[in-house]
């Protein structure tokens, strides 16, 4: 679209003169860490679910199915619960951005909360998708920790809410619902009721407690409004550049973010494979912790990481 920029010298001159930065990030950013992407064919966390048997990977992550039954979810999410203790060198590059006062906001999709641990500020930070740092019951909306659930996730153990649960203990027991012994039009007296304690509990629900889920955004659920405000409202106005890396770009309203901004924006996009469903001025292509290395090496900045081993 701009006929000026063009190659990796024009994105890192980029680098150096402009001063509001939009960076949107995706699972790209942290495969080189172990973690896996959603759809790069055999390695992503798609495919990884339909070979253990379920046929629609994104289904994990449907809120409906969730509700319907969250075993599927939670026999899944240990494959990318994020416990780690080390960054990437993008989610340095991104961090170094801020330090050079050149980061208006980091836009990430992944719900890994690495970019905290990387030390991007709260402020410069939108987590689209939410992230595993908070869990919230999904009939009495009971906030938690994240941390607290993980034991859960790890031994593919479906968390309950612990303050439903006891709720549910502080509650006289709910009396069986009363059975007619006789039909509808013959007499009957107090005695023709019995209790049907005994019977199958299928025939009345037992009040449950509520299915903890983690607080990221799962297909069918609104993103933060922090999102929308911080986009549209500010950032819109202000970007003078916008970098998006490692992401597919294939799930809105994040996939709709490049093409909102105003066209004198130049657009960067960093990632392994070319992107055609989206317009960007230039595109960088390989792996992103070597690309953003290369980038700060000609914009004359030193970024500090070390880089993460090949297995
Ligand atoms: P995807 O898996 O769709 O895309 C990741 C992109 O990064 C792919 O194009 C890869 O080629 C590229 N990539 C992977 N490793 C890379 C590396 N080391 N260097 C450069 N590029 C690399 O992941 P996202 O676009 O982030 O939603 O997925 C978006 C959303 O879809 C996720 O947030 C998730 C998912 O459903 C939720 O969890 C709610």
């Amino acid at each position: 679209k701009l006929a000026e920029y063009n190659t990796i010298d024009d994105a890192a001159k980029l680098l150096r003169s402009k001063k509001n930065i939009m960076v949107i990030t995706g699972a790209g950013i942290s495969t080189s860490l172990g973690i896996p992407d959603f759809r790069s064919q055999g390695t992503g966390f798609y495919d990884k679910v339909r070979a253990m048997g379920y046929e629609g990977g994104e289904d994990v992550f449907q809120i409906d199915e969730f509700d319907r039954d969250p075993t599927i979810f939670y026999s899944l999410a240990g494959d990318i619960l994020p416990d780690l203790k080390r960054f990437s060198p993008t989610h340095a590059f991104v961090k170094l951005l801020q330090t050079n006062e050149r980061l208006q906001t980091n836009y990430t999709q992944n719900i890994d909360n690495l970019e905290e641990l990387a030390g991007i500020d709260k402020a410069r930070l939108i987590q689209c998708h939410g992230s595993f740092a908070t869990a919230s019951c999904r009939k009495c909306k009971h906030k938690v920790l994240g941390r607290a659930i993980f034991d859960d996730i790890r031994k593919q153990r479906v968390a309950k809410c612990k303050r439903c649960i006891q709720k549910l203990a502080e509650q006289p027991p709910p009396r069986p619902p009363l059975k007619k012994r006789k039909s509808k039009l013959t007499l009957f007296r107090k005695n023709d009721w019995e209790d049907s304690s005994d019977d199958d509990e299928s025939a009345y629900d037992m009040p449950q407690p509520g299915i903890m889920k983690p607080d990221i955004t799962f297909f069918g659920e609104k993103l933060p409004n922090t999102f929308f405000d911080r986009f549209t409202e500010k950032d819109c106005k202000r970007v003078d550049l916008v970098i998006v890396i490692g992401t597919s770009l294939k799930v809105a309203p994040v996939s709709e973010m490049p093409n909102y901004l105003p066209h004198s924006v130049p657009h960067i996009y960093i990632s392994r494979e070319p992107i055609a469903h989206v317009n960007f001025d230039i595109q960088l292509l390989g792996e992103c912790d070597h690309i953003v290395y290369e980038l700060c090496r000609r914009a004359g900045w030193a970024l500090k990481h070390e880089m993460i081993p090949k297995d």
